[in-house]
């Protein structure tokens, strides 16, 4: 089968196709146009996403394609060493063990620790945004980007005027990975992950010259590696920042834009949370269920596999569809009805599952939570721009919006429609 991510009908209605998928009589899928085979079920895929030593972590950074030998120059000059999300044990269980002592994980201690800085920074674009009442702004450029953009670099320590650069790299390494870029994007795009790199080297080493003793990221592990390159090595502090300057907002940005779609787009849902916004931390969690900011997550086998009647040779790379196991009428009562008050919901995979699980899902929920409890009590009037159709970036694992149009409106105006975008 194929399973065609950038164009047909996975592009815009993926959920037909997990529908599809799951019920079929087939257990796996072989998709002849990517060269992957497909995990569906909630069981195989929680089962691959735990079992570490049959499925590898070890390509799961790498494109999803041959890359033309320009652009594979370009990237074999990035000596980032794999850390947590590209790593399998034992440096991946020193490297988490690292990230988990200096990056904050549970609720209580996120709120703590980022709390503060979260609702600052929601503060500040949700104002802007009362500002612009009146007007048609893009809710995902002018919001849901920005959010976790922001508070991942200041979380890391890096120069408020390096967003837009570090924005571009880590849309660009999304695209690299997961996209189908032609060969002349292919090599702009590895440039730009290199530049990425050696910039996160950089950063490093400026903490290391001129003294690590703050409260960001990089300066504790920095001192929680103390100078000793068993703990951790300096490229792998360097390696750790690379990856949670695209972990921690690419992800989130999607989650906070699902959100809004799936709250506006239904006029009802909406005027709910305005109502009770205690309600939001379940409507956030069936988000996360119904359709995933991440919707595929990359393992290569070690071994031969068996699933069904199926064997999956050794070496064989593998797309774990988050989006279909989430939608496993085994699991889930009525999969495909959006259900914020499901029993069941937090037993989605969209942070995935075992020793790789989110380390940033505490993080990513707190700023969803803040997100759209601040835009229902300062916005209530928000409507999706009435000629909107949602459309989705082509990619194989993140699905995220191109835009999301809304009339800002600070008055709750339920009977009127809101006006055209100019
Ligand atoms: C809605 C938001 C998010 C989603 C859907 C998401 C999804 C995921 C998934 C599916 C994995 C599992 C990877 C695997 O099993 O190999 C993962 C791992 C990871 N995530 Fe997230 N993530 C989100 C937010 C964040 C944030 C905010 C951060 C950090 C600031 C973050 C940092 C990481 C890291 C470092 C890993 C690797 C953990 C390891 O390999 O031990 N994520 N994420």
């Amino acid at each position: 089968m194929e399973l065609r991510p950038f164009s047909g009908t996975y592009l815009t209605d993926p959920a037909a196709i997990w529908r599809d998928l799951l019920d079929g009589p087939e257990r796996v899928h072989y998709a002849d146009d990517l060269g992957l085979w497909l995990i569906t079920k909630h069981a195989d895929v929680r089962t691959a996403l735990g079992d570490s030593e049959a499925f590898s972590n070890a390509l799961t950074l790498m494109p999803i394609y041959d890359m033309c030998p320009e652009a594979l120059s370009i990237v074999m000059q990035i000596d980032a060493p794999p850390t947590t999300a590209a790593a399998d044990a034992p440096t991946h269980t020193r490297t988490r063990r690292a990230l988990r002592a200096t990056f904050a994980n549970t609720a209580a201690r996120v709120n703590e620790q980022y709390g503060a800085m979260v609702r600052r920074r929601v503060d500040e674009l949700v104002s802007r945004l009362v500002a612009r009442r009146g007007t048609v702004v893009d809710l995902v450029s002018d919001f849901a980007a920005e959010l976790p953009l922001l508070v991942i670099v200041d979380l890391l320590g890096a120069p408020p005027e390096d967003v837009p650069a570090i924005k571009s790299w880590s849309d660009g390494q999304i695209a690299l990975v997961w996209g189908q870029p032609d060969p002349a994007e292919q090599v702009r795009l590895a440039q730009g992950l290199l530049d990425f790199w050696r910039y996160c080297q950089r950063l490093v080493a400026i903490r290391v010259r001129e003294g690590h003793d703050g409260d960001d990221f990089i300066s504790k592990a920095l001192r929680y590696r103390g100078g000793d390159d068993e703990i951790l090595t300096e490229d792998e502090v360097a390696s750790l920042a690379f990856n949670l300057l695209v972990a921690g907002h690419e992800t989130t940005s999607g989650l906070i834009a699902h959100s809004l779609d799936n709250a506006l787009s239904v006029s009802s849902r909406w005027e709910r949370l305005v109502e009770n916004p205690a309600g939001v931390p379940a409507f956030i969690e069936e988000t996360l269920r119904f359709g995933p900011a991440i919707d595929g997550w990359l393992r290569v086998t070690t071994r031969d596999v068996a699933i069904g009647e199926t064997t999956i040779p050794a070496g064989s790379r593998c797309l774990l569809l988050l989006g279909a196991a989430n939608r496993d009428s085994g699991v889930f009562a009525h999969p495909d009805v959006f259900d914020p008050h499901r029993a069941d919901g937090r037993d989605h995979l969209s942070f995935g599952y075992g020793p790789h699980f989110c380390i940033g899902a505490a993080l990513a929920r707190l700023e969803a939570q803040v997100a759209l409890t601040q835009l229902t009590a300062a916005v209530p009037g928000l409507r999706l721009a009435p000629e909107h159709v949602s459309s989705f970036k082509p990619n194989a694992g993140f699905r995220a919006h191109h835009a999301l149009p809304v009339f800002v409106e600070t008055f709750a105006r339920v009977d009127e429609r809101a006006p055209r975008a100019a």
